[in-house]
């Protein structure tokens, strides 16, 4: 094998398209990752890291472009990282991605024998976000600026006026809180010496109509300090700019952590709160519980779930990390009963008026941490748990958690993921506890990104 140095520059051709969105390409038999490539491009690279097992190259020249690149519609692709699979045609990134979950499940979680469905393509390939967290930051003039963070610098922000992911409203809406704090002089927060006020913008709308007409867009602007001269003004300015919008929430927020989180709540005008819809069962939102960001395709996603779970009516089903109870509560029409645990307060509140506002009377939800509360809920139950969905955030599930899943020995189980390298490592876990994966279903809920949203189911094959 020929020795490859750093700094070597080398000519590639990239092969596919790796988790995290950077491309493939084989050099000597050695893999080479490369950002902002597109399979079937021949690109000259430099050499920037040498592993055991693979290079990482950053991009010189494109020698000969892919003939599958198309142009990149955001004036920011390649800047702002949020979306950049942007160049390649949307019908090719769901193959992509129908592939990179394969890898991953076979090589991480070392299962092969499941049936991975083709992927479900989201209903709207642009617009499709309900929710977006804008950060406020300076340029080098020091001008305050309004956007998302760059790729890999955490104080620093990209000014956005225009994002192609969510709902023109938000736009709107963003590039008149951008012009009001200028005009106020408001100092944006900034993490590395605490100083500063404006911290987070963040908008929700609802992505389905719901049947009684209250879809709604609410508006949360997180500060350092309660003080903020001219708020009522500004929501008025808000208001008249945009007449969709439905509320608008002051939330403190004195942690240093450059995290969106509301220590304290003020309700300025309007609703305080959201409603969507998934089929016909209704869901209300407060400002920041989780709801899956894509609700036109969270529909598919919820409908595999069910399905998944073989339910029949007789079986009493656990919804781990439940959130406002979405998956419990569309399946709950098809188990005994459903038990959901989460550890945000608001959520749980949620989930329990979900319930009810669907008139369901089969749910019972807990509010705490997973591991400590599974125990506290088996207390309370004599007929055991027959399903368990779990829906844990990116990092997936701590082995505690998966252990005392494990041990309740449902007969099915589906795991809902958002990143299939966590979720490949759970599998395997999984495995070892005597589940099988049967089958996967990709659904994608982030076009033009790299991300991957799927559901898979387990059966239990033996007695661990
Ligand atoms: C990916 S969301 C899924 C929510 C819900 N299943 C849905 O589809 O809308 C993950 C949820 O887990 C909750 N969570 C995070 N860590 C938790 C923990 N240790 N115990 C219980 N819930 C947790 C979060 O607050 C969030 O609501």
């Amino acid at each position: 094998m020929i020795e490859i140095k750093k700094n070597s520059i080398i000519t590639i051709r990239i092969e596919a398209l790796s988790y995290g969105g950077r491309g493939i390409g084989k050099y000597n038999g050695i893999v080479v990752f490369v950002s902002h490539t597109v399979p079937g491009d021949i690109v000259k690279v430099n050499v920037t890291k040498r592993k055991e097992s693979y290079l990482e190259a950053d991009l010189l020249e494109i020698e000969e472009p892919s003939p599958i690149r198309i142009p990149a519609p955001c004036p920011l692709f390649g800047v702002c990282g949020g979306c950049n699979w942007q160049n390649i045609p949307y019908e090719k990134q769901v193959v992509y991605k129908e592939e990179i979950a394969r890898s991953l499940v076979e090589h991480i979680g070392k299962q092969t024998s499941f049936v991975l469905h083709p992927v479900i393509s989201s209903p709207l390939a642009w617009k499709y976000r309900n929710k977006v967290d804008f950060t406020f930051g300076k340029n080098p003039e020091g001008n305050l600026i309004l956007g998302f963070h760059k790729p890999g610098i955490y104080h620093e922000i990209l000014d956005v006026k225009e994002c192609l992911l969510h709902p023109e409203i938000f736009n709107d809406l963003m590039n008149e809180m951008k012009d009001f704090c200028r005009e106020k002089g408001l100092t944006p927060y900034d993490p590395r010496d605490h100083c500063g006020n404006v911290r987070h913008f963040i908008l929700r709308c609802s992505g389905n109509d719901h049947p009684e007409g209250k879809k709604g867009v609410i508006a949360i602007l997180l500060t350092a300090q309660e003080e903020l001269p001219g708020r009522d003004e500004l929501v008025d300015r808000l208001r008249s700019r945009c007449p969709a919008l439905t509320g608008f929430i002051h939330g403190l927020n004195e942690g240093k952590a450059d995290i969106a989180r509301m220590d304290k709540p003020i309700h300025v005008w309007g609703d305080d709160y959201l409603h969507d819809r998934l089929d016909r069962i209704s869901f209300r939102l407060s400002a920041l519980s989780f709801f899956q960001t894509n609700t036109r395709a969270a529909e598919p996603l919820y409908e595999t779930t069910r399905r998944f779970l073989s339910l029949t009516g007789k079986e009493n089903l656990l919804d781990a990390y439940c959130g406002v109870g979405s998956i419990g509560i569309y399946c709950a029409h098809q188990a005994k009963r459903v038990y959901g645990i989460e550890i945000l307060r608001e959520a749980v509140w949620d989930a329990r008026k979900n319930a009810a506002m669907n008139r369901l009377d089969n749910c019972l939800f807990l509010c705490g941490e997973f591991r400590k509360t599974l125990p506290i809920l088996l207390n309370r139950i004599r007929d055991g748990i027959q399903r368990v969905v779990m829906d844990p955030p990116r990092g997936g599930l701590d082995k505690k958690s998966l252990r005392s899943i494990i041990e309740l020995r449902a007969p099915v189980l589906a795991y809902v993921s958002c990143n299939p390298t966590t979720f490949a490592r759970d599998a395997e876990i999984l495995f070892h506890g005597g589940y099988r994966i049967t089958d996967i279903q990709p659904v994608d809920m982030f076009p033009h990104t790299y991300h991957i949203e799927m559901v898979s189911r387990f059966e239990m094959e033996k007695p661990f």
